[in-house]
């Protein structure tokens, strides 16, 4: 059986986090190798790992999905999945949502009160997002973007909690982290270039963020005319509202990291086990 684990030209071999799920693959007999995306692939299955450079050629990377023999998540899944305006879908079927408006290139947007966050629809690793008071910084930042954005009121309890991060795997609940503010006032600088430097550590989640979690990943399955086992993997990121109620931030089907530096390595063996069964189904 032959895994191709995709990632992109600048960390061909990801960032490390996924070592313990090679380690896995390899003990269950799993030919594994680490491809960039956008090269032609020879495999059973191909999983999006650390494709992280794909928000600037999107349309690039969606053609790339559909070429390769069989991906996880499903091309759908991903093109759906690389526009975060699927928040707006999954609150109108009345999944706590953090509030969120989408701005069009050119549109003048009524600002949230208060403090509030702009970011690329299209984005990944916290590039282009920026946490800002000031409308008419925002709207600077709106026209440099110049793509569809996103905006938010800046949820304040990232300050203190951070954000959970719950991890599926062939839809039933693995594990979570947790991660900590990424942004301070103003815009966002990253080291890397493809994202900014994550503080992670694992957690124990609360029922109720498991709950919201479940429901998030029920539903989109529905929109997607998918079961939630169809989902090799997700990322389910909620953050603490204003009541203390969680929120879904964001929902990760594409290439989330996936906190393995910071499990044990039952999870890793758990999604190895979920790619052999899919594998041997494609
Ligand atoms: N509305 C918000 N309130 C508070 N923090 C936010 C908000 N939106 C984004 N952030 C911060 O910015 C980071 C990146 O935003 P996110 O929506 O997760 O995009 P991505 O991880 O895909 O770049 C989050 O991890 C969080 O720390
Ligand atoms: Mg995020």
């Amino acid at each position: 059986m032959k895994v191709v684990l995709a990632s992109c030209a600048a960390l061909p071999e990801g960032d490390g986090d996924e070592d313990a799920l090679v380690a896995a693959l390899r003990r269950d007999g799993v030919g594994v190798t680490w491809r960039p995306w956008g090269e032609p692939v020879d495999a059973d299955l191909v999983v999006l790992r650390a494709t992280w450079d794909y928000t600037e050629k999107l349309d690039e990377f969606l053609a790339w999905c559909d070429s390769v023999p069989a991906l996880a998540n499903p091309p759908r899944v991903v093109r759906w999945n690389t526009d975060k305006a699927y928040l707006v879908e999954l609150a109108a079927r009345g999944v706590p949502v953090v509030p969120t408006a989408v701005v069009e290139p050119g549109e003048d947007p009524v600002f949230p009160a208060g403090e509030f966050v702009v970011k690329p629809a299209i984005g990944a690793g916290s590039r282009g997002a920026g946490r800002f008071t000031d409308h008419a910084e925002a709207r600077k930042h709106l026209e440099a973007l110049g793509v569809k954005a996103l905006v938010q009121p800046y949820q304040s309890s990232v300050d203190a909690n951070g954000e959970t991060a719950l991890v599926f795997f062939a839809g039933e609940y693995s594990h979570s982290f947790h991660k900590g503010p990424m942004l301070a006032q103003g815009l966002a600088e990253s080291e890397s270039g493809l994202y900014l430097e994550e503080r992670l550590r694992g957690i124990e989640p609360a029922r109720r963020q498991v709950e919201l979690a479940e429901r998030v990943l029920d539903v989109a399955a529905e929109l997607l005319s998918l079961r939630r086992a169809d989902f090799l993997y997700a990322r389910v990121d909620v953050v603490e509202g204003e009541d203390g109620e969680p929120l879904l931030l964001e929902l990760e089907l594409t290439e989330p990291t996936l906190g393995f530096k910071h499990t044990g390595d039952e999870a890793a063996a758990r999604l190895s086990t979920a790619i052999r069964a899919l594998a041997s189904r494609s």
